[in-house]
């Protein structure tokens, strides 16, 4: 194994679970001293302690992402534990589906929470210390909804194409003081949410069949496929790329006509 990440410190945000998890695991395999943030306290401490080893700690910290408090305070333990931040993945993030009319403004604000404030909170949390350092590479894990819209599905994708222009803005603004700021869009991953939702629908099998059919790669994604993408721009091997989404979703997108 390469250790594309040897000497790195890397904050992930909803480590606990589906593809924060796969990153957890792959940037840990690559040599990255870890933080990892939940707001499931008890599946964090279970993979940290998987992945801890003494010569490459990782940590596990439970937060809720839309607590920028506790965001600011697991970044000053992290970096007190671990070094300075290098690197910010925002995996965090929940699937808020409602019909327009019938929607509360509680389910409303919880989506625009946790799927756009939570990683301005983490950028905010550890911006000063990168900007000190002039040095640091945040990821954000967007979605196709961020691009492309599936009725049915609002207003989640009112957060991710939220979560692109925080992406392009943020990554305009702090480019000239060696911060990176990019984002991977992602089109359907098998994780436990992936799942969950599956489960939500009349038929499940057929609805799964359903959706590897209308890819053109006729699978679904994998949670370790957007890890290698959020690798690889978290990296130094990705320094000229600022302020870009990577659209990750086997050319679903690029259709027009079925
Ligand atoms: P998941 O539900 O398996 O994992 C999400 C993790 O975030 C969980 O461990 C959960 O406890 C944590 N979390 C939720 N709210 C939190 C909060 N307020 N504070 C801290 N942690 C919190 O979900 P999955 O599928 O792995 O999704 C991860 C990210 O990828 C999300 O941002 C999601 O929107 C995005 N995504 C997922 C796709 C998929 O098909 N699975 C496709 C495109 C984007």
């Amino acid at each position: 194994m390469s250790e594309r990440l040897n000497g790195k410190t890397a904050i992930v945000t909803g480590a606990a679970s589906g593809i924060g998890s796969a990153i957890a695991e792959l940037f840990a395999a690559e040599g990255a001293r870890l933080a990892l943030l939940d707001i499931n306290g008890a599946a964090c401490d279970a993979l940290a302690a998987r992945l801890h080893h003494e010569t490459q700690p990782c940590l596990a910290l439970q937060a809720d992402v839309t607590d920028a408090e506790r965001m600011k305070n697991c970044v000053a333990e992290t970096e007190a534990r671990l070094g300075p931040a290098d690197i910010l993945i925002n995996c965090a993030g929940v699937n808020v589906f409602h019909d327009p009319l019938t929607l509360s403004d509680e389910a409303w604000q919880r989506c625009l929470a946790v799927n756009l404030h939570g990683p301005l909170n983490g950028i905010r949390a550890v911006l000063p210390g990168m900007l000190a350092r002039r040095y640091g590479n945040i990821v954000n894990i967007a979605s196709v909804h961020g691009h492309k819209i599936i009725p049915g599905t609002f207003p989640y994708p009112v957060a991710k194409h939220g979560l692109i222009g925080l992406t392009r803005s943020l990554g305009v603004e702090y480019a000239a003081q060696g911060i990176r700021i990019n984002s991977v869009s992602p089109g359907l991953i098998m994780t436990p949410a992936a799942r969950a939702w599956l489960e939500s629908c009349p038929d499940p099998q057929a609805e799964q069949q359903r959706q590897r059919d209308i890819l053109p790669c006729k699978r679904i994604g994998e949670p370790v496929e957007v890890a290698y993408t959020a690798l690889f721009l978290a990296s130094d091997e990705a320094r000229f790329i600022n302020a870009a989404d990577i659209v990750m979703d086997g050319g679903r997108s690029q259709i027009y006509h079925d």
